[in-house]
């Protein structure tokens, strides 16, 4: 008893001496998104026509997208303006915290320090509301009045209907089918905030119906999403497309999350050696990864940064780097990534989100030049990273997220091998509160690793 309850407070006393979450006030607010473009030694491949094989003007975009945001999406300056009205909105959860991890530190026993920023916090679950607030803001801003998107997991369909309600627009949500019948609570999610959302392939336009012709079982998938969601915004004059994920504004909007990291672990006295993010489209992982990216550039650290990806839809560790489209049937203009083909049809796995044949241009042009590395796994690994997580930590993340803590795992395991103090940092993309379906089958062992 006595040496139990001696035990108790030598606990205590080295839990207390470790701050677990580290806080920003409102005013810490970023008021900027940071552009990586204007500090890359080499510049991106543009986007080319698919006819001409030229480099697209803002005329091709002008159908789909505002005007400020086909200017992002070519800006080269490095800090762009958050509106207030925008900045507002964030601030029903943001800044969010970053957490040092100590109990899963202790799990592992391992002498890495881990910290995770903690993007689960936003109202609709994951960092999608980062840019779906702007990109809502923006709309409105030049009189849209109606959205068109896809979802693969439901946490992008969830946090636009979330910023349309706020900003005042209609919105239509094609969801991928797979996700729409594990996860029938996001689409009530969507309904919610009013929002219109269908299982994709649909029979509301004619790339879901050609689909459809072909394999009336389809799972679907983001590509094909996206053709339908591009198709519907193309044909009505009220309406313009919202993108997730893979495009430059889109990971311009998602830096509010590396930027307060970046305070964040200065407030912790720590500097990362590694940044790791789960990779659908890549908008997360450059979130986190680009504010501190731009300390690498030039030259004042040596981080590393680690985008992880499912090992049934491995773009960036076995696909090709050229030019490829960004859906399904074809539509979009041609963009130079890391592809598994734009005709892939990935495994219908839990992590909803990161099945996409592509990865943003970004992401993909920093890896080839050796900014960046990438690792793939299977999903069963990734589950049992979530469990010892949430086990550890109090939080059930989503199954793309699993991906980063499994890197994460890994590299302070590898700390423990070698005895080395390696300050790891990972971004918690979100939550899996919807993806209890996915758990139930993992903790039942009736979860598979899929087949490429
Ligand atoms: C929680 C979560 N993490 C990650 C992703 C992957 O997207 P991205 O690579 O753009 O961050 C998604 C996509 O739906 C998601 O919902």
């Amino acid at each position: 008893m006595l040496f139990s309850r001696r035990l108790t407070t030598a606990m205590t006393v080295t839990l207390s001496r470790t701050q677990r979450r580290f806080v920003l006030p409102e005013d810490r607010l970023p008021t900027h998104y940071y552009n990586i473009a204007a500090d890359l030694p080499v510049a991106p491949p543009p986007p080319l026509h698919p006819g001409t094989r030229e480099p697209i003007g803002p005329e091709m975009l002008a159908p789909l997208f505002p005007m400020e945001l086909i200017r992002q999406e070519v800006a080269t300056d490095r800090f762009i303006e958050i509106p207030e009205e925008v900045r507002e909105a964030y601030r029903i959860f943001r800044p969010t915290p970053l957490h040092r991890a100590t109990g899963l530190e202790r799990a592992l026993d391992t002498p890495a320090r881990i910290y995770f920023k903690n993007e689960s916090v936003s109202p609709a679950g994951s960092h999608k509301t980062n840019t779906a607030l702007a990109q809502a803001y923006y709309n409105r801003a030049e009189g849209v009045t109606r959205l068109a998107t896809e979802t693969g997991a439901g946490q992008w369909g969830s946090a636009l209907a979330l910023a349309a309600s706020i900003f005042g627009l209609a919105l239509k949500v094609y969801m991928v089918r797979v996700s729409f019948e594990q996860k029938p609570y996001r689409r009530s999610f969507i309904e919610s905030f009013g929002a219109d959302v269908v299982p994709s392939p649909s029979r509301d336009t004619s790339a879901g119906r050609a689909v459809l012709e072909a394999d009336p079982d389809s799972p679907g998938s983001l590509g094909i999403a996206i053709s339908e969601a591009v198709e519907d915004a193309g044909g009505r004059d009220d309406t313009k497309y919202s993108l997730g994920s893979v495009l430059n504004h889109v990971l311009l909007h998602q830096t509010v999350i590396g930027q307060e990291a970046v305070e964040q672990m200065g407030m912790a006295g720590d500097e990362p050696d590694v940044v790791i993010g789960c990779a659908g489209g890549g908008s997360n992982f450059a979130g986190i990864a680009f504010p501190f990216l731009r300390e690498r550039l030039s030259g004042a650290t040596a981080t590393r940064f680690l985008a992880v990806e499912p090992a049934s839809c491995p773009s960036l560790t076995q696909g090709e780097y050229r030019y490829d489209f960004g859906d399904n049937a074809g539509t979009t203009p041609l963009l130079k990534m890391y592809t598994l083909g734009n005709d892939f049809r990935p495994a219908p796995i839990h992590a909803g989100g990161l099945r996409y044949h592509g990865m943003a241009p970004m992401v993909s042009h920093l890896v080839d030049q050796g900014f960046v590395e990438a690792k793939a796994y299977p999903q069963t690994t990734c589950f049992e990273a979530a469990l010892q997580f949430a086990r550890t930590e109090g939080i059930i993340p989503a199954p793309e997220s699993s991906h980063a803590i499994r890197a994460a795992i890994d590299e302070a395991l590898e700390a423990r091998e070698s005895g080395e103090e390696r300050v790891i940092l990972f971004n918690l993309s979100g939550h899996g509160h919807f993806d209890m379906a996915a758990y139930d089958a993992y903790l039942s062992g009736s979860l598979e690793d899929a087949p490429r």
